[in-house]
């Protein structure tokens, strides 16, 4: 597969053309932010692991009937997918409180939700992605009503479909960020990455933060943690099984 020009580099990501015109090559950076791109950092071989994680996780949702971006896996850090029109909503699934909505809502990390909680954010830099509702959504036209309903039923299968599957793994999914594109059949289908950028992972015996928390929080090991989840993954779970972490 032949890399063409770039067409676009975000935070984590770049993006190249292919010869394929309804084909892109991913490539992911070593380079990490948090805040809004306020932090700056980089984090040693992130690159390789989120695009190893993530493979993983987009081929056993594809396995499970969700329809995604992923094509082949071509090299450490680069994937070859389908080429989407974005939906500039970001999906935020929760089934543990953390992060923003313990400060949104005044709640312990780590409390418990009865029911996991889905919530939408405008894919905004510059306006640093404002919480946003389905009112929001069909009032700005950024998604149909049969596109959202498609989105929030995917949602709620890929949580289903993580959380058997990490359980397995000695890991506990707290949230995770999702995006969806429109493929050129029209069809909406996930995109983007799913990696310890874009999820909070705790391990399920000692709690520990296996995710981008390590980065945001300065709580040191990042790569460590990223490299964990990814040996997880793949069945080495010495230290879930063995306790030895
Ligand atoms: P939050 O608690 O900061 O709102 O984050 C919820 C989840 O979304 C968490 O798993 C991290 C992920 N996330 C992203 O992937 N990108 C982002 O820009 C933010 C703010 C969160
Ligand atoms: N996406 C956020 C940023 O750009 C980072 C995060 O908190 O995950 O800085």
């Amino acid at each position: 597969m032949d890399k063409k020009e770039m067409l676009y580099e975000g935070k984590a990501k770049k993006i190249f053309r292919t010869e394929e015109q309804d084909q892109v090559l991913l490539y992911y950076k070593d380079d990490a932010t948090a805040f809004n791109g306020e932090k700056k950092g980089r984090i040693s071989n992130k690159g390789l692991l989120n695009n190893a994680i993530s493979n993983i996780f987009f081929r056993l949702l594809a396995e499970n009937g969700i329809p995604t971006h992923f094509i082949a896996e071509l090299s450490e850090k680069e994937v070859l997918v389908r080429k989407l029109d974005i939906i500039m909503v970001e999906v935020v699934m929760r089934n543990i409180v953390a992060g923003s909505l313990a400060k949104r809502l005044g709640l312990e990390e780590g409390t418990n939700l009865a029911k996991p909680v889905l919530e939408f954010y405008y894919k905004s830099d510059e306006l640093g992605d404002p919480m946003i509702n389905e009112y929001h959504i069909y009032a700005q036209g950024l998604a149909t009503e049969s596109e959202l309903s498609a989105i929030k039923e995917m949602a709620f299968q890929i949580n289903q479909i993580m959380l058997d599957y990490l359980e397995d793994k000695g890991i506990i999914l707290v949230d995770f960020k999702l995006e969806f594109g429109r493929g050129s059949d029209g069809k909406v289908c996930l995109a983007d990455e799913i990696s310890p950028d874009t999820c909070r992972f705790w391990d399920s015996r000692s709690g520990k933060k296996l995710d981008k928390d390590r980065f945001r929080r300065d709580l040191g090991d990042v790569a460590g943690a990223y490299q964990e989840i990814l040996q997880r993954l793949q069945g080495s779970e010495h230290s879930a099984i063995c306790g030895q972490d």
